[in-house]
């Protein structure tokens, strides 16, 4: 499948993780890319990633999401390179962890700005330069609608989150711009295993409920091409089914 051949993305967080399987599958199906992550060696090396999954040209930008220039100069960088932004996917995404009450203004405001404003200002970028036909997907979380203690910025967050695909969905649907959100389940990624809850083990997975990158990437490449052009607003859990368990 070729789905995106012709067709240009910008996926953030795209330098670890669920970003870069997410890049690697859009590139593969033709996508040229741009890769917006913080760090210029970690991007590189996505880069190379990206080119050997079968990328026809990938562009690095440095970009912390929560920065509205930075992400204005990223859309540029790609508007540039390959004259058309048809993709975005909001992938960059930050999790903290503490009790509720020791959280305090500027605890919140990190994970917001990453994890909301970060996906808004792509958006607000989206709206306007994509042309008709253009696809956003958001990467939420099964923390949008169920949690576990400590994480209340990032569940929030996240909840947001499928609130901004929907408006995207209804303001976009004039312009033929859509808009959905993957939910992930626990995903083997570095996040995953940074969660201070699975390393005390208060918090434990069986590991049939823990995905793989590639998961969540099949589910955006699916969102994001022409075989979901009558799907916006949705928002699909990838979550091996835990959402669905009592
Ligand atoms: N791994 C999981 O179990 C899981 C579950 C549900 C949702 N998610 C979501 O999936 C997304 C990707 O997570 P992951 O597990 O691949 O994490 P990860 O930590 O492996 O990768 C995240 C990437 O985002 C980048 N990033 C962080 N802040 C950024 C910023 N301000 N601007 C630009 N880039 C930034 C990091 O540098 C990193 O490359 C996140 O939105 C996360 O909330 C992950």
């Amino acid at each position: 499948m070729r789905r995106f051949e012709g067709l240009s993305a910008i996926v953030t967080g795209a330098a670890s993780g669920i970003g870069l399987a997410i890049a690697k599958r859009l590139g593969s199906e033709g996508a040229r890319l741009v890769i917006a992550d913080l760090n210029q060696d970690a991007i590189d090396e996505a880069l190379e990633a990206v080119r050997q999954a079968g990328a026809p040209d990938a562009a690095g930008a440095v970009c912390d999401v929560a920065d509205e220039a930075a992400v204005q100069t990223a859309v540029h960088t790609a508007l540039v390179r390959f004259g058309a932004v048809n993709v975005i996917v909001n992938n960059a995404g930050l999790m903290t962890f503490k009790a509720l009450q020791d959280f305090d203004h500027g605890d919140w405001l990190k994970v917001l700005a990453v994890d909301v404003m970060g996906a808004a200002h792509f958006t607000r970028q989206g709206l306007l330069h994509m042309p008709c036909g253009g696809a956003i997907v958001n990467i939420a979380s099964v923390h949008a609608v169920m949690t576990t203690p400590n994480v209340a910025p990032y569940a929030a967050a996240k909840a947001a989150l499928l609130s901004l695909t929907r408006s995207t969905a209804i303001e976009g649907k004039a312009r033929g711009i859509r808009a959905n959100a993957v939910l992930p389940g626990a995903i083997d990624t570095p996040m995953l295993w940074s969660n201070p809850n699975l390393k005390s083990g208060a918090e434990k997975l069986d590991p049939r409920d823990i995905g793989k990158p590639e998961h969540i990437a099949a589910a955006v490449a699916f969102l994001a091409s022409a075989d979901a052009a009558f799907i916006t607003g949705a928002a699909l859990p990838v979550d091996g089914g835990r959402l669905a368990q009592l």
